[in-house]
């Protein structure tokens, strides 16, 4: 079983509630969290990436729930945030080196996986350059390709394919979708209806819960 579940999940920030309860199950496969702006998707994303927390609620991976799992949970995690600052005086590779050694991950296996998948997205020829000279997609596959290091069992993706030109978005999608054979994956999009026959559910967020829709 591969699995992560989370029940009454509630976060509010100050006064504003943005999780009110949202009970769901994420399994193998796809996941595609959809719902309007400001609906909640990020932050929702970030409590299932251990990089906030709920202020009640139970998540669970595998049956085990946190915070005992919280730590399993860092292990089997690759995560791609919506907006991030990289290091700019890096070249890709370096930072995604950086985040292999933080994963505890083997750095040649790291380095060869890093280059098989940035070939797959077409950011290959990039690699060696400083981050500082990327442009908005490139940087966006970059974010997407370090999730990827160590082929983790859960995959938390938040808009992987926003600002890609269609190829890209293309490549990206193929490759999560691939993984999604073998891992729990949740992304968040604007434009899920291309990915949504292939996905094991979709769930939309609204007022602080989430529906199958
Ligand atoms: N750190 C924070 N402090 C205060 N309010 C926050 C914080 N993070 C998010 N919010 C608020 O929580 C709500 C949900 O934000 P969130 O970023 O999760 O939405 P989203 O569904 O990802 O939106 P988008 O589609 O624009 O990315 C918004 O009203 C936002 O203003
Ligand atoms: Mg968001």
């Amino acid at each position: 079983m591969t699995e992560l579940t989370l029940s009454a999940v509630t976060k509010a920030y100050g006064r504003k509630s943005v999780l009110a309860g949202v009970d769901a199950t994420f399994p193998a496969g796809l996941t595609l969290l959809v719902g309007p702006s400001g609906a909640g998707k990020s932050t929702l994303l970030r409590i299932i990436a251990t990089a906030e927390k709920p202020q009640s609620g139970t998540i669970c991976w595998n049956g085990a729930p946190m915070p005992g799992a919280r730590q399993t949970l860092r292990q089997v995690l690759g995560y791609a945030p919506q907006a991030v600052e990289l290091p700019e005086e890096l070249t890709a590779r370096e930072f995604a080196l950086h985040i292999a050694a933080l994963k505890g991950l083997d750095t040649a296996e790291a380095d060869l996986q890093f280059g098989a998948i940035t070939a797959a997205i077409g950011l290959h020829d990039d690699i060696n350059r400083r981050i500082a000279g990327y442009s908005g997609g490139m940087r966006r596959r970059l974010i997407f390709a370090q999730a990827l290091l160590g082929d983790p069992q859960l995959i938390a993706l938040d808009e992987p394919t926003a600002e890609l030109d269609h190829e890209s978005a293309a490549a990206v999608s193929a490759l999560l979708l691939e993984r999604a054979r073998r891992a729990v994956v949740v992304m968040t999009t604007h434009l899920a209806d291309q990915l949504a026959p292939q996905a094991v559910q979709v769930l939309r967020i609204a007022d602080g819960k989430t529906s199958k829709a």
